[in-house]
C-alpha cells in the first residue's frame, strides 16, 4: 500500500513555484518518512505504546512525519520553527546568535522547537495532563528531528538556505535547497529502488551499524535529544558539502549526486536514529 506512493509533497512544490519563501525548509515528505520509518527498530516498547495512545486508530506515524509542512500556513507561527540560519561567511552554530526568527525574536528556530516540543512530552504525557496538545508535539518532534539532519536547513542567511541559489538538477531548472529536500532522495528512488521509498528506507535501514547507533544516540553530558549538537554537525556539512563547488546557476548531476548520496543517507539515519533515542529517553526505555 504505501510502497511506490509519491503524493507531490504540497509545501515542497510550492518551494519550487515560489522559489525563496523565507522558512521554506526541511526533507520533503519521502525524507521524513524515511526519518521515521528508520526510527522504528529502535523504539522501547514504552515508546510504541505511547505513540499508539497519541494518534488515532489506522494512523501511522511516518506517514504523519509531514503533517508539520502541512500545517505551516495555518499556524503562521510555526514556520520560523523548521530551520536556523547562520552568517554567510559562518560554518558554526551559534545558538544565541542563530536562533531567531526573521523579525529578530529570539527562541523561534528548529534548535528551540526540539526541546520545547520534547518538554512538552516528558512533563504532560505521563501526568496525563498538559495544556498542550500532545499529538501535535510527537509531529512536531518527529518532523523537526527530520529538518535539523537537512544540512541546509542550518544554511546561509544571504541564499536562506540554498532556497535562492538557482541550479539545474540535471535537465531540471530547481534550487539548491529542493535538491537537498527531494531531489536526491528522488533521484535515488527512481534510478535504484524502482521508485520506491519503502525500498529505499530498507535498504538504508540495513546499512546503519551498531557502532553508528551507539554513537548518534549517545549526547555528551547529557541525555538526548541534544539539537545544538545536530545543529553544529549539519551547518558543517551545508559549507563542506552542499554548498562546495555550487554558484547561481551550476549544473548538478552524477558527480555531485554520487559524491553527495552517502551524506544525505547518512543524516536520514541519524535523523531516525535520534529520533528513537529522544522518545525514548520521553516515554521511558523499557
Ligand atoms: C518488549 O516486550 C517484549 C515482551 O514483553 C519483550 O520480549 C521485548 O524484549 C521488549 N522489547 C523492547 C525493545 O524492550
Ligand atoms: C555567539 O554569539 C554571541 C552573540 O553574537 C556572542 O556574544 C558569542 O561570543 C558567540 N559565541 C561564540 C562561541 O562564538
Ligand atoms: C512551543 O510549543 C507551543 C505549542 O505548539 C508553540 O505555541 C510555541 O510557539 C512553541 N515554541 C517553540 C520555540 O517551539
Ligand atoms: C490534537 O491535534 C490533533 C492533530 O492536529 C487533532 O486531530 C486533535 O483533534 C487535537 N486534539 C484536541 C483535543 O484538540
Ligand atoms: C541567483 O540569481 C537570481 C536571478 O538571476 C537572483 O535572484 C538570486 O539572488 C541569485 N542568487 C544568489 C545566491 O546570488
Ligand atoms: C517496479 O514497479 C512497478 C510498478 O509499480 C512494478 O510493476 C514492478 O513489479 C516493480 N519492479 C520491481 C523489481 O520491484
Ligand atoms: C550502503 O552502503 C554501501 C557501502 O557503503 C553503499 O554502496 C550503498 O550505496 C549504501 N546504501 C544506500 C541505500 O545508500
Amino acid at each position: 500500500m504505501r510502497s511506490n506512493r509519491r503524493p507531490l509533497p504540497l509545501l515542497a512544490s510550492l518551494c519550487v513555484l515560489f522559489v525563496g519563501i523565507p522558512g521554506c525548509h526541511g526533507w520533503g515528505w519521502d525524507g521524513h518518512y524515511t526519518t521515521c520509518k528508520l526510527a522504528e527498530p529502535y523504539y522501547s516498547n514504552a515508546t510504541v505504546s505511547a505513540i499508539q495512545n497519541l494518534l488515532a486508530p489506522g494512523q501511522y506515524l511516518p506517514d504523519l512525519c509531514s503533517w508539520a509542512d502541512d500545517v505551516r500556513s495555518v499556524y503562521k507561527w510555526s514556520a520560523a520553527l523548521h530551520f536556523a540560519d547562520v552568517p554567510d561567511d559562518s560554518c558554526v552554530f551559534n545558538y544565541t546568535r542563530d536562533c531567531h526568527d526573521e523579525y529578530g525574536v529570539p527562541g523561534r528556530c528548529v534548535v528551540a522547537a526540539i526541546c520545547n516540543y520534547t518538554t512538552q512530552l516528558i512533563d504532560g504525557y505521563s501526568s496525563g495532563n498538559s495544556p498542550y496538545n500532545l499529538t501535535q508535539a510527537l509531529l512536531f518532534l518527529s518532523h523537526f528531528m527530520g529538518d535539523i539532519h537537512q544540512p541546509l536547513h542550518l544554511g546561509h542567511e544571504g541564499d536562506r538556505g540554498g532556497n535562492s541559489i538557482i541550479v539545474y538538477w540535471y535537465n531540471t531548472r530547481t534550487n539548491l535547497h529542493h535538491v537537498w529536500d527531494t531531489s536526491m532522495i528522488y533521484t535515488e528512488e527512481d534510478d535504484f529502488y524502482n521508485g520506491s521509498v519503502d525500498q529505499l528506507e530498507a535498504a538504508i535501514a540495513q546499512n546503519i551499524t551498531s557502532d553508528e547507533v551507539q554513537q548518534w544516540q549517545t549526547c555528551s553530558g547529557g541525555q538526548p535529544p541534544c539539537p545544538i549538537v545536530y545543529a553544529s554537525e549539519s551547518v558543517a556539512l551545508a559549507c563542506e558539502w552542499a554548498y562546495n563547488g555550487v554558484t547561481n546557476y551550476s549544473t548538478l548531476g552524477d558527480d555531485y549526486f554520487y559524491s553527495r548520496w552517502p551524506i544525505v543517507q547518512q543524516q536520514l539515519s541519524r535523523g531516525g536514529v535520534r529520533l528513537a533515542a529522544a522518545l525514548n529517553r520521553i516515554f521511558g526505555s523499557s
